[in-house]
């Protein structure tokens, strides 16, 4: 059977460590996991059964591996003593027979971006970030319709749009939207990719009707005073770029979990608890799925440079094996369409109390 794996490691460091090892989980401070997770090696956590696609029926069998490093440590510690934690991990997945690796969250953000781990692996190895493009395009585009914004009308931005994740999906966005705004620490890469997208230049995250974040910041970059009522922001980032207190004080506005996808069909056992509801995954894990069912073992997705090609094809491969959109969720909780219809209400008022449109 052909057989996939999918690297995982731990974003907040101590509800992930409890995830597989409960004691360690408990007895253990946040610092001791960033310290320890230097010397801890590789950890094998499940096996994953019935994926199967729904046009060809094929089934494939995958397995979670663990990078034991924290996002703070993977930033911390030199880059070749990451790479070589990720390939000792990518190792491990080989030795199980995966014929195609997925890199999780920061073990793709590293360094350049998967080049250096897919040169000393013999298997091939994706980031994942080409379907994550399409499926984030895909949650803005979604929210806006429930929230009645139209894009040909609306300011969107982007936060990060420097990043693999976010030049790419600032390209397919520049497209459909009236105004994009792209945000990010460099000038001279924001002007760059400016020129290139033709896009406006950079300017207050307040404006913008829609938000797309996926830094790789390891602390919240958008707080509640930086939105504007009604405004829909879809986070990508792992660990979360929007912050807790958005959810607490903020009923005008709608934060959807990014990059959430649906498997084909009801039968895949994922033998992990990784946070997520039966039959849901990360983007980045279903462009690896979806590479397994398709028989292309092959390093799908590398570096920084992204194109709309590379995110059409894959969108397409995902789609024939029946993977979509997830239903919106916002901080781990499922979106109603009570909410929405809260959010719209509580954004007119709080628009006509500020004389808005
Ligand atoms: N949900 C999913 O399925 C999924 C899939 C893939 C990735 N992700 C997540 O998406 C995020 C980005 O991934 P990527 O591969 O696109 O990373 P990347 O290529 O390294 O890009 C990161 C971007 O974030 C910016 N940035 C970094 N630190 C920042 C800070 N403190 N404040 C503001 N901006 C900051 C960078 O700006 P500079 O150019 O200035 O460095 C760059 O634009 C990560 O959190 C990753 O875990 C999620």
């Amino acid at each position: 059977m052909d057989s996939f794996a999918f690297i995982i490691h731990p974003i907040d460091p101590k509800r992930d460590v409890s995830r597989k090892f409960p004691l360690l989980g408990r007895l253990l401070n946040v610092q001791q996991i960033n310290f320890l997770s230097t010397y801890f090696p590789p950890v094998y956590i499940s096996q994953i059964d019935g994926l199967r696609s729904e046009s060809t029926g094929k089934e494939v069998r995958g397995w979670f591996v663990a990078c034991p490093l924290t996002p703070a440590r993977m930033l911390e510690l030199p880059e070749k003593t990451v790479y070589r934690k990720i390939v000792e991990t990518g190792k491990l997945a080989e030795r199980l027979g995966a014929q195609v690796l997925g890199l999780g969250a920061f073990t793709s953000v590293v360094g350049d971006a998967g080049v250096t781990i897919a040169q000393q692996l013999s298997i091939p190895v994706t980031t994942g970030d080409s379907y994550t493009v399409a499926i984030a395009v895909e949650a803005v585009r979604a929210a806006a319709q429930q929230m009645e914004i139209p894009l040909a009308g609306a300011t969107a931005a982007v936060m990060g749009a420097t990043g693999a994740v976010g030049a790419a999906a600032a390209e397919l966005l520049a497209a459909e939207v009236g105004k994009l705004w792209l945000i990010g620490r460099r000038a001279e890469a924001l002007l760059a990719l400016r020129d290139r997208l033709r896009a406006t230049k950079p300017s207050p995250l307040a404006e913008a009707d829609l938000i797309l974040t996926v830094t790789s910041a390891l602390d919240t970059v958008i707080e509640p005073r930086h939105l504007r009522p009604g405004a829909v922001v879809c986070d990508v980032a792992r660990p979360r770029d929007v912050s807790a207190r958005v959810a607490a004080e903020r009923d005008d506005v709608l934060v959807i979990d990014g990059g959430m996808v649906q498997v084909p069909g009801t039968g895949t056992a994922f033998n992990f608890n990784f946070g997520f509801p039966p039959d849901k995954v990360y983007a980045c894990m279903a462009e690896t799925m979806a590479l397994a069912l398709e028989g292309r073992f092959e390093s799908f997705t590398l570096g920084r440079q992204i194109t709309v090609a590379q995110v059409r094809e894959i969108a397409a491969i995902a789609a024939k094996h029946g993977f979509k959109l997830s239903g919106f969720r916002s901080f781990e909780r499922a979106v109603t369409a009570a909410d929405l219809a809260r959010v719209a209400e509580r954004a007119h008022a709080a628009r006509r109390a500020r004389g808005q449109r």
